[in-house]
């Protein structure tokens, strides 16, 4: 999508973070906005700090638990009436429990994949087939590297991100085979991003966290230029990938060496 002037752009989980930081962004850009989240007041503030920017778009919030497939349809009705179509699909909002997974309860676990797995797919179910229609859309779901490589105390984010790099993988194929080949997908699979989200986290050997606005900024140009992926950083999310084509003790070994193993230990993340 080569301009995002007066496109018709929905982010979830826009009341922070990096969500909130890329709303900013795509409305430096002129894109009309559809912001979602489960927080009612973080959403208004964001309008108001936008509409304070004095740029000519419209912006619209919409208070909304993704992981409820019929508020998510409620919400897109709305957002259909308010816009007529969409353009861009941004599939952000997402938890992390931080638990072993002895601690953690069905209830906890279903939780992660209702938002983090089924909340993405909703949307994308809403909004898919008018993108299919125009042949032309991006859709961006912002999984992590832990959808690439398990680590302690994240089993069920990881398993929740692991679905979303699969699903982005296999539908991106489909959408081309199937001649649908104008709407683009774009898997994002950051390394710790410095939002408080993973409060608590010790940085492993080499690798600082992400500074938000770099992400947010990296995933925006994703969507102007149709990336697949955005690996943050991308050196050393695919060096773990190469990594993990060593035999599994040897690379189990390097992980615990570089603090992988202990890395979410003290975790506290969002009170
Ligand atoms: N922060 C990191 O280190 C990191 C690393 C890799 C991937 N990610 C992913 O990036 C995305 C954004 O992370 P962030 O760091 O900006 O997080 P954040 O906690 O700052 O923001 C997440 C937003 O999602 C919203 N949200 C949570 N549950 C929701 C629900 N059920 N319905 C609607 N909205 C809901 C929250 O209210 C919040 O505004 C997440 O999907 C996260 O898994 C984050």
């Amino acid at each position: 999508m080569k301009s995002l002037i007066n496109k018709n752009i929905i982010i979830t989980g826009a009341g922070s973070g990096i969500g909130r930081l890329m709303a900013l962004r795509f409305a430096a850009e002129s894109s009309n906005l559809a912001l979602v989240d489960i927080n009612a007041a973080a959403l208004k503030a964001l309008k108001d700090d936008i509409g304070k920017k004095g740029v000519k778009i419209s912006v619209n919030t919409y208070t909304c638990d993704i992981s409820d497939r019929t508020a998510v349809s409620r919400t897109v009705a709305g957002i259909m009436r308010d816009f007529t179509q969409v353009d861009v699909l941004i599939n952000n909002a997402g938890v992390v429990i931080g638990k072993a997974f002895l601690d953690l309860s069905l209830e906890e676990f279903h939780r992660t994949m209702d938002v983090n797995f089924w909340g993405h797919l909703y949307f994308t179910k809403a909004v898919l087939p008018g993108m299919t229609a125009r042949n032309s859309g991006n859709i961006v779901n912002v999984a992590s590297s832990s959808g690439l490589l398990g680590m302690p105390l994240l089993s069920d984010y990881a398993a929740s991100k692991f679905a979303e790099v699969g699903f982005s993988e296999a539908l991106r194929r489909e959408l081309k085979k199937f001649g649908h080949g104008g709407v683009k997908i774009t898997c994002v699979c950051p390394y710790i991003i410095d939002t408080g989200m993973f409060r608590g986290f010790k940085p492993m050997l080499l690798s600082p966290f992400v500074k938000p606005d770099r992400a947010a900024a990296r995933i925006v140009r994703a969507v102007k230029k149709d990336h697949p992926y955005v690996m943050l950083p991308a050196h050393s999310i695919r060096g773990m990938m190469f990594l993990k084509l060593l035999p599994t003790a040897f690379f189990d070994w390097m992980l615990k060496m570089s603090g992988g193993d202990s890395a979410m230990d003290g975790f506290t993340g969002r009170p």
